[in-house]
């Protein structure tokens, strides 16, 4: 199996990465982030593999840098059974989620629709010619619970639960469009569950022990779930324990 890892740098797409390597000895990888050189995890496990990881920058904001790691990954890999949108946002310097109606910032609400839900549909755009005919293929974003409309009692983090929910939207539109021209696809968000790395340690302090996965737990998790993915399960938002979500 061969697979795009776009969010590869650090957190759940990283341990993820370095999973998939264990349990896909012959499988190619192509691992993108912002900022390669900077990368330094993802450039050691990439050195480690045995030329089986191709580091690409890629940056959702940035439609012509997808455009341009597709063509990048096309030296490396002729086709992807799996895609996998890990790369995402919840706060950046100088935007932490909003808790009520006056933190709201045009600027900010942009920048997440632009990098959380444009961004993987761009990927979407872009990486589908890697995507095979008939034979099974998964088309795989991280989103998250507070993504669900039907979900949401507490309100606030509108940039977050805004461009979480839109990007599910676009992975249902995905999973209507591209399985007419690539029959064995199955496109599914996934929620993760809460998960120790830089995105959730603000808000940690809330969240029960027990509740809060380790980055091995979660990658561990989402991998399990995305192989035991049936035909049917095309177009579905499930969670780490294979539970569906309310849209
Ligand atoms: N952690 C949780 O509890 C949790 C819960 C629910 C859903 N999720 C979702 O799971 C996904 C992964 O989260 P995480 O916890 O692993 O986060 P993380 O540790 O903060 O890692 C985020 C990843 O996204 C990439 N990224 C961020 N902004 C980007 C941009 N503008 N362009 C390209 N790549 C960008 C980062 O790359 P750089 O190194 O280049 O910044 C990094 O690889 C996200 O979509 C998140 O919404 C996480």
């Amino acid at each position: 199996m061969n697979a795009l890892i776009q969010g590869a740098s650090r957190g759940i797409g990283l341990e993820m990465l370095r999973q998939l390597l264990r349990r896909d000895p012959g499988g190619r990888f192509v691992a993108t982030c912002r900022k390669p050189p900077a990368a330094t995890d993802l450039q050691a496990l990439a050195a480690e593999s045995g030329g089986r990881v191709r580091v690409v920058a890629l940056e959702l904001a940035d439609e012509a840098s997808i455009s341009a790691a597709a063509d990048r990954s096309g030296e490396f890999v002729d086709e992807l059974q799996l895609v996998l949108n890990a790369g995402g946002f919840l706060h950046r310097t100088g935007q932490m989620p909003e808790r009520r109606l006056a933190d709201v910032a045009g600027a900010n609400l942009l920048a997440s629709f632009a990098v959380n839900a444009a961004g993987p549909l761009l990927v979407a755009k872009y990486f589908q010619r890697f995507l095979p005919r008939r034979d099974r293929a998964v088309f795989a974003s991280l989103s998250a619970r507070v993504g669900s409309i039907g979900d949401n009692r507490l309100g606030g983090w509108y940039a977050y639960r805004g461009s979480k929910a839109a990007q599910n939207m676009f992975t249902r539109c995905l999973s209507v469009e591209l399985v007419r021209r690539h029959r064995g696809l199955i496109c599914v968000a996934l929620h993760p569950g809460t998960v120790d790395t830089e995105l959730s340690r603000p808000f940690q302090a809330r969240v029960a022990e027990e509740q809060l996965f380790t980055v091995k737990r979660a990658a561990a998790q989402l991998l399990d779930v995305i192989a035991g993915l049936a035909p049917e399960d095309n177009g579905a938002f499930i969670a780490w324990d294979g539970q569906s979500v309310e849209w």
